[in-house]
């Protein structure tokens, strides 16, 4: 079976990356990725991506003036690597109109909370200090409009009775790592492959 080729975008653990590459090694999953790049030099998920002889780069955000410039090296990078659907995975640094614009429809995020609650960069510890009793992770196209694109996939779970920014957030990986495979699934079977 041909599959799409899929770039992830990281910033730190990988987790999510880890579920989407679990998920590209089954012959009937209908994505493999590609190429990974990070835009921090430490990010454990570069080492996830070596151990499966993923090509894996450091694009460092610092290292150009605008965020336009900085977009255009992952776009050059994306490209050489024939990559036909970008996958965001804890990457965080916000992209550029025209990035985001060039992948319309093929760029998705996973965000640790039931869109549209709690969107931003600190949604576990948000949702706990609102007191909210039901949490979870979305997985959703990438729009202008931060964390507020078209959504694909959505898991719920319950906020427990003394739950931490730790205990709740290492739950919500749990279930991110079961549909974020799944979203580039959904994604993959409406894409026309090339
Ligand atoms: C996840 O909780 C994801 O929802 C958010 O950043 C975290 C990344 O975790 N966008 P990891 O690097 O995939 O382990």
């Amino acid at each position: 079976m041909a599959k799409h080729k899929i770039g992830v975008l990281i910033s730190g653990g990988g987790s999510n990356l880890q579920a989407l590459i679990d998920a590209s090694a089954k012959a009937d999953y209908p994505a493999s990725v590609a190429v990974v790049i990070s835009n921090r030099e430490d990010a454990y998920g570069l080492n996830r991506a070596r151990e499966h002889d993923i090509p894996a780069h450091i694009i460092n955000h610092k290292d150009y003036n605008t965020r336009e410039a900085f977009d255009d090296a992952m776009q050059d990078m994306l490209e050489r690597h024939n990559v036909e659907i970008v996958c965001l995975a804890g990457f965080m640094r916000l992209l550029s109109p025209k990035f985001v614009a060039r992948w319309q429809g093929r760029l998705l995020n996973i965000h640790p909370s039931l869109l549209p609650s709690f969107k931003g960069a600190h949604a576990v510890r948000d949702a706990l200090a609102a007191g909210t009793k039901e949490s979870g992770c979305t997985v959703h196209l990438v729009t202008d409009e931060l964390d507020s694109g078209p959504i694909l996939l959505q898991a719920k779970l319950p906020v427990l009775p003394g739950d931490t920014e730790e205990t709740l957030h290492f739950r919500i990986h749990e279930a991110e790592h079961r549909i974020y495979p799944e979203a580039l699934r959904i994604l993959c079977e409406k894409q026309p492959k090339k």
